[in-house]
């Protein structure tokens, strides 16, 4: 069994009702470290998220697996987007917690996403255009080159040091991704389906432990949807990373995902392994309208 502390101060004591009140104290509970005991990297628990009038999720739970590539499916305004954005602490749930690691948060602190070992790509395109490919890429490290300004101006030996390793590990990334023809280019000037491709690569570069993809593959053309499941699927065997993908399409997750999530309207309306969803007749009623044996690789 896993201890467990609850903020770990005494209730009744002031410092208690100091933190319970302090709108910034967001962490709820902690079990027991290392989280690598934990088969759940991430999970969620009674999510509900409305904004006025509309519910975008309603009571939401979900379980993901350490080291394995998780789909949340469904149409337009199911809820997809708000998940992540609840995931990232970007969105504070009206109810529910989210587990990440061994620590519960009713709002995740969004600076500690990186430390988290979290990353993430947005549904829309969200590169420096004007800055080269490596230097987007280099930026994904940011967070890790920890000498401040005035560290960089005191002890440039180390700034250096962190920037070749930035740049180096940069390279690396681009390499696997097979865009180092492309490193110096203007990411603005590359087509779309390469520009989504550096943006995975921004991701990746800082090592995380959870990858986030808000529609990495939307408006790519088939080929194109094809070489970037083959990259997702050859970042979670290399790296060992949990990706968590969003998408709207059930023929591109079929083949690449090991657990897949079915929302509508905000509700989890099926959530099982990839055979399961396709037999799934809730799904086929609400989301696919078609027979399973038409889902393969046609998507919608
Ligand atoms: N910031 C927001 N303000 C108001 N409504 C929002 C906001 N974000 C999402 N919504 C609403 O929540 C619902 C779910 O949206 P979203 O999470 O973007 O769905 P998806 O990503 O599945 O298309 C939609 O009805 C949408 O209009
Ligand atoms: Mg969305």
């Amino acid at each position: 069994m896993h201890s467990i502390n609850y903020l770990q101060v005494a209730p009744g004591t002031g410092a208690f009702r100091e933190q319970v009140a302090a709108p910034e104290i967001e962490l709820v509970r902690q079990v027991e470290w290392p989280p690598q005991q934990l088969d759940t990297i991430l999970g969620l628990e009674g999510i509900s998220l409305s904004f006025g009038g509309v519910v975008a999720l309603d009571n939401i739970d979900l379980t993901v697996r350490s080291g394995e590539i998780r789909a949340i499916i469904g149409p337009n305004g199911a809820g997809k987007s708000s998940l992540i954005n609840i995931i990232c602490g970007v969105y504070r749930a009206n109810r529910g917690l989210v587990q990440i690691g061994s620590n519960f948060y009713r709002r995740v602190p969004t600076q500690k996403l990186a430390p988290l070992g979290i990353a993430r790509t947005f549904q829309n395109l969200a590169l420096f255009k004007g800055l080269s490919v490596l230097n987007n890429v280099t930026a994904g490290r940011a967070y890790k080159v920890r000498s401040s300004f005035i560290g960089q101006t005191l002890r440039l030996g180390r700034s250096r040091r962190e920037t070749v390793d930035a740049r180096e590990r940069a390279m690396q990334i681009l390499e696997f991704l097979d865009l180092t023809h492309s490193c110096d280019r203007l990411a603005g000037t590359l087509p779309y389906g390469l520009q989504k491709r550096v943006e995975l690569a921004r991701a990746l570069v800082a090592g995380p432990a959870i990858l986030l993809l808000d529609e990495p593959m939307a408006g790519m053309t088939t080929f194109e949807k094809t070489e970037m499941s083959e990259f997702i699927r050859a970042a979670n065997r290399q790296y060992g990373t949990t990706i968590i993908l969003i998408e709207h399409d059930i023929g591109v997750v079929m083949g690449l995902c090991d657990h897949i999530a079915v929302l509508d309207y905000g509700r989890k309306i099926a959530d099982g392994t990839p055979e399961e969803i396709r037999a799934d007749q809730g799904v086929i009623d609400a989301y696919l309208g078609v027979a399973p044996e038409n889902i393969d690789g046609g998507g919608i």
